[in-house]
């Protein structure tokens, strides 16, 4: 038997609340996106096909739902969530217990959670007294996650080929500052019925580019200057996670063009590499790209062998100029499916992303013209057998095709 709890509403002062986001392994399960719900799904027999969906959630109240907006109730968990039974949250005490007590094995992840909410509470106090096995979730659900379907594959190019778009058209106009760039992508992660923006956006213009995790995103711009953006939208609660870097003038320097290039050269090898029959895992590519990015990056003058020692963990150069793993799992989470292993080899259906990035300290060890400077780019794709899809194909990253944005 297998016991999901939803995510809970956080607070973030009295009764002011953060967007509710539901917990990814129930979503998945389930498609119900309401807090103060439970699944508990039963096996009944050795089939595919032989078990019952029990969906516990909150039965309709017109006076709550006056102030809070619809909700789905106990029918429509049945007609439209395509639960077997649907039950009343608030007998869950009550009904709990009887539908766990025949159970062999529960398979759930709430052991690990602290939370103290009213519906943690009845679930810990419903569960049974004997010694039934208690095993983790997420190890069984993550390979089922991993390996999307050609309906999520579907749900996550709209969400691609929209970012992807809203981007280019954010490159085709100057920007002065890194809040009104921001405030045009949030806008634009709603059309075509996306939802939103998938994560806190990085909009970094210059140095602070070099800043892995800077979202102030409220500086100005400068015109010599480049702008890195990683920025994506979220349809169907698939996410895409895409990241751009493009003069703000919209016409690269020799020095940025060139350290651009050479990033450029390392994303369009790893992206080549999303083939099932190469065999190759997120570790390998990792390890590939940096190898291209190491013979690039020598041709534009910068001395690995001279580096060595002087840098970041352990002295590593390399580690220095691209401190991040080139790529990572996607889908209902931007870094999805946590401790699914990057050493596992790539199969048609995992969605990945590849964003190499070099990010140049400003020390006179580098080359002085680009010292400060910051490039990444990054897409989401879809491995296939034979060849990948690009999911985000449509936001510009060709030089000539930035350039000819202006
Ligand atoms: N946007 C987060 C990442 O690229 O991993
Ligand atoms: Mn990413
Ligand atoms: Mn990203």
């Amino acid at each position: 038997m297998a016991v999901l709890p939803s995510a809970e509403i956080k607070y973030r002062s009295g009764a002011v609340f953060y967007p509710f986001r539901q917990e990814s392994n129930f979503l998945y399960l389930t498609g119900f996106s309401e807090p103060n719900s439970l699944a508990v799904i039963r096996k009944t027999g050795p089939g595919m096909g032989d078990y019952t969906f029990h969906l516990f959630c909150r039965p309709k109240d017109p006076y709550a739902e006056q102030w809070s907006g619809p909700w789905s109730g106990l029918q429509a968990a049945e007609d439209v969530f395509n639960a077997d039974e649907a039950c009343d949250i608030n007998q869950l005490t009550a009904l709990l217990p009887s539908l766990i007590r025949d159970a062999t094995v529960i398979v759930t992840d709430f052991s690990t959670s602290e939370s103290k909410s009213p519906l943690m509470a009845a679930f810990r106090t419903s569960f049974p007294t004997k010694n039934t096995p208690i095993t983790p979730l997420t190890p069984l659900i993550n390979p089922l996650r991993a390996i999307k379907s050609p309906a999520e594959i579907a749900v996550m190019r709209h969400a691609g080929m929209v970012s992807g778009r809203a981007i280019t058209q954010a490159m085709r106009r100057p920007w002065s500052t890194e809040k009104d760039l921001e405030s045009y992508l949030s806008y634009a992660f709603t059309q075509h019925n996306l939802s939103g923006p998938a994560y806190v956006p990085v909009v970094a213009g210059g140095r602070r580019g070099c800043m892995i995790h800077y979202v102030h995103n409220n500086a100005l711009l400068e015109q010599d200057e480049m702008i890195l953006v990683d920025a994506g939208g979220e349809y169907g609660w698939y996410i895409t996670d895409i990241t751009r870097t493009w003069p703000a003038s919209g016409k690269f320097s020799a020095a940025q063009r060139d350290l651009y290039s050479a990033v450029l050269v390392a994303q369009r090898e790893g992206i080549k590499m999303c083939r099932e029959q190469l065999g190759m895992s997120l570790d390998e590519i990792h390890r590939a790209t940096e190898a291209i990015l190491e013979t690039e990056l020598e041709k534009l003058g910068f001395d690995f062998g001279l580096g060595k020692g002087m840098f970041g963990k352990g002295g590593d150069l390399m580690g220095t100029l691209f401190p991040h793993h080139v790529g990572h799992y996607i889908g209902l989470d931007v870094h999805d499916v946590p401790g699914y292993p990057r050493s596992l080899p790539l199969r048609a259906g995992h969605c990945v992303t590849i964003e190499p990035g070099v990010y140049v300290p400003n020390d006179e060890a580098f080359p002085k013209h680009f010292r400060g400077l910051a490039v990444r780019i990054e897409d989401s794709v879809c491995v296939g057998e034979n060849e990948c899809i690009v999911l985000t194909a449509e936001a510009a990253k060709e030089v000539e095709d930035i350039e000819a944005l202006r």
